[in-house]
């Protein structure tokens, strides 16, 4: 019999430091300050001041929704691990919280929030501790409660899940739902060098059951899996993650890391979740990474890092990194495709409507935020230039009907692109903020690229026909 006893290894009250909290608070105040705004995004969330990765604890309480985020105030680069906090009514327009976690022994690596039986936001998070000795770290589940959705204090029991079955030390990035009497978690692991996603339950949040291997990769599928999230939608099941180390194929996996998902079939009986599709990206860019959802009134949300792992970010010397995506809603479709569209609140921050016929060689001016939306024929080849007025990075994006793929080339040498089998009408929705282009060719085909353009966007047709183009000025919906 293998006895499994979950001991605290600190059991000490490790309520958070009012103190240290106002300190923080005090320095973004005074450090953002110097944050150089010539990239500084107008309606994405990102740090006030400092480095963010991962999006964490989406989720939504009393009235709001509220979205978390691997944060590092002090510099522009990764840092012990803290969650910067965001909240929002129509996930469009967003205002900063206090940051919600310290780290104080343990960083707080990525995790989830849901709401409990007694109606406190919990975070669920990882705690990551630095230790002398080989693997040289821990990774272990720790919790936070809230009353106010403001304020957090760490639980005294932490860690309430202590290690992987296997004593994997990768042990990261519960994902908690709540599915009739038990709450349940998907958890980031490995065995052996191939990635894998645990499973648990548990009747309060406190004592976790191990109840099954999710998915495992077979050799082919990397040797970490980040980051987990696990829903049912239109019917099926939706494994999501980001898997560390998978090899590109052909035009596949260009990005260190991918995130992408499986769909399968589960049950809440056996615990055995069934793949009827391989892993599959669900954005093609060259920044999203680590996407997590929520749901809310029946609609599945979606948020990512607008980012990725040793990436250059250009904005790092002016006092910031990282970003977010716009929140994106998901469905299935009849391929068992994950299609990922703007939620319809985008369109609140639409201002002034400008409708442009951009013949062959035309350019047109536009501001730092806009949303495009143009048509014009996919028998043709479509190629439109998007670059800084005032110079800086550009990208182009194109359609050849005889190569049947979508490109995004920002001329450096690592182009994305995939099939897009369009419609007979289509319309492509393209979001540009002051250095990022969100590209919606349909939800079956998105690419979500930085590019760090100067001084607001010239958009240039590079193709023989004519393009329509309605444009719409964003209102700016996130001031820091
Ligand atoms: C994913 C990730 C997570 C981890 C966090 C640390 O990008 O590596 O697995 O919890 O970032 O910041």
């Amino acid at each position: 019999i293998t006895l499994t006893v979950f001991v605290p290894t600190h059991s000490k009250s490790v309520k958070q430091d009012e103190e240290s909290k106002q300190e923080l608070e005090a320095y973004i105040e005074e450090a953002k300050k110097n944050v150089n705004p010539r990239y500084r995004l107008t309606y994405h969330v990102s740090a006030p001041v400092g480095w963010i990765n991962d999006p964490n604890g989406f989720s939504f309480y009393r009235g709001r929704y509220h979205l978390f985020y691997q944060y590092y105030p002090y510099d522009s680069k990764w840092g012990p691990m803290h969650w910067g906090h965001v909240s929002s009514t129509d996930l469009a327009t967003w205002e900063y919280l206090p940051t919600a976690l310290i780290p104080e022994e343990e960083m707080c690596f990525s995790g989830s929030a849901v709401v409990d039986d007694n109606d406190r936001l919990v975070l669920m998070y990882t705690g990551r501790l630095n230790t002398d000795e080989d693997p040289f770290f821990t990774e272990s589940q720790y919790l936070a409660f809230s009353d106010d959705g403001v304020n957090f204090t760490k639980y005294e029991g932490n860690p309430v899940l202590q290690s992987a079955p296997n004593g994997s030390p990768d042990f990261r990035d519960p994902k908690a739902w709540r599915h009739g009497d038990y709450w349940y978690v998907v958890i980031g692991s490995q065995n052996e060098g191939h990635g894998r996603v645990l499973l648990y339950r548990s009747p309060d949040l406190i004592q976790w059951e191990f109840l099954s291997v999710l998915g495992e990769s077979e050799g082919d599928m990397g040797y970490m899996w980040e980051c987990p999230d696990f829903f049912e939608l239109d019917g099926k099941y939706v494994l999501l993650m980001s898997p560390q180390g998978l090899e590109a194929k052909g035009d596949r996996f260009m990005n260190l890391h991918q995130t992408g998902y499986i769909i399968g079939d589960f049950s809440y009986d056996t615990f055995e979740f069934t793949p009827i599709e391989e892993f599959k990206e669900i954005d093609f860019g060259h920044d999203f990474y680590a996407a997590t959802t929520t749901e809310v009134d029946g609609r599945r949300l979606l948020i990512a890092w607008f980012g990725m792992w040793e990436r250059e970010f250009p904005e790092a010397e002016d006092g910031w990194a990282g970003a977010m995506t716009i929140v994106r809603s998901l469905k299935l479709d009849d391929k068992n495709r994950l299609i990922m569209e703007p939620i319809s609140e985008m369109e609140s921050l639409r201002q002034d409507l400008t409708q442009v016929k951009l013949q062959s060689g035309d350019s047109y001016d536009f501001g730092k935020a806009v949303e495009l939306l143009v048509t014009g024929s996919v028998d043709e080849k479509i190629s439109l230039l998007f670059e800084g007025r005032d110079g800086g990075a550009f990208a182009e994006v194109s359609w050849n009907p005889a190569v049947g793929k979508v490109v995004i080339d920002r001329n450096d040498g690592d182009i994305r692109q995939v099939e897009w089998e369009p419609a007979d009408s289509f319309e492509w929705r393209i979001f540009l903020d002051t250095s990022s282009i969100e590209l919606f060719c349909g939800g079956e085909v998105v690419f979500s690229t930085r590019v760090y353009a100067l001084g607001g966007w010239r958009v240039s047709n590079r193709s023989s026909q004519t393009l329509n183009i309605r444009s719409y000025d964003l209102k700016q919906s996130i001031f820091s």
